[in-house]
């Protein structure tokens, strides 16, 4: 969709994937809400990334989205793990550039050691309902860890549930979903005004019917 926009949002520019087109009189403007829906669940579930060690999983759109966001907080270090080692090179090189008080890595496993994280983040479509279940993944205790499945359906996933096991606090896909749904009501008609007063009531009713 990038290809079709006359300006990219500096997110959307940096990650190179656009979700959401805004018309502008003259302009045509790309943005990425996926930016949008990771930095207010992180605010909201108070992680402060900043020094921090992450590992993600994955390397598409939506692990580049967490990446840009964990860079942008200035977390210590990001290590990506996906299947397909040459795009998350790929990715941690681009990322790398972009926010220089991170260190961006590729990790090949379980077995690397690189298991004491502070966040632990799902971006793959693993554990969600139709996919393969969720990829295995060492958690260990750490007093502010948070382990965040993208995934929303179902609400609860094994990566959830393995983090409740090592005693971690976590979160699924559905606030992320909510917070850039939100996003993207802005960019198109303004600031809603009470923001997570509209996310509690879409959290509930999403709930029920999800
Ligand atoms: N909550 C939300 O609002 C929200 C928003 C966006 C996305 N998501 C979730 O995030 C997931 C990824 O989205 P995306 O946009 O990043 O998709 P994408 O660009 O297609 O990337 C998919 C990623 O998942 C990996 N993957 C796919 N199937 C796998 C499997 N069976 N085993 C191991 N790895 C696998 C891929 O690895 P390879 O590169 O090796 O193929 C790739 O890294 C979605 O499926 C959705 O569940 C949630």
């Amino acid at each position: 969709m990038a290809g079709y926009c006359t300006e990219l949002s500096p997110e959307a520019g940096a990650i190179g994937a656009v979700n959401v087109v805004q018309f502008l009189s003259e302009e045509v403007r790309g943005h990425n809400t996926d930016v949008i829906g990771v930095r207010e669940t992180l605010r909201e579930q108070k992680f402060a990334m900043r020094g921090k060690r992450c590992l993600i999983l994955g390397a598409g759109g939506a692990a580049a989205a967490v990446g840009y966001v964990l860079g942008e907080g200035g977390a210590g270090s990001v290590v990506f793990r996906n299947r397909d080692t040459a795009k998350a090179r790929a990715l941690a090189g681009a990322l790398g550039k972009l926010f220089r008080r991170t260190e961006f890595v590729v990790g090949v496993g379980v077995e690397d050691g690189l298991d004491d994280f502070d966040l632990y983040v799902n971006a793959t479509p693993t554990g969600m309902k139709g996919f393969p279940v969720s990829l295995p993944v060492s958690m260990k205790k750490k007093r502010g860890a948070l382990a965040f499945d993208l995934v929303y359906r179902p609400a609860k996933t094994a990566f959830l549930a393995r983090a409740k096991r090592s005693g971690l606090a976590s979160v699924g896909g559905l606030d992320m979903l909510i917070w850039q749904a939100i996003g993207t009501w802005e960019i198109w008609f303004g600031r809603v005004s009470s923001r997570n007063r509209l996310k509690s009531a879409l959290k509930r009713h999403l709930t029920k019917i999800l």
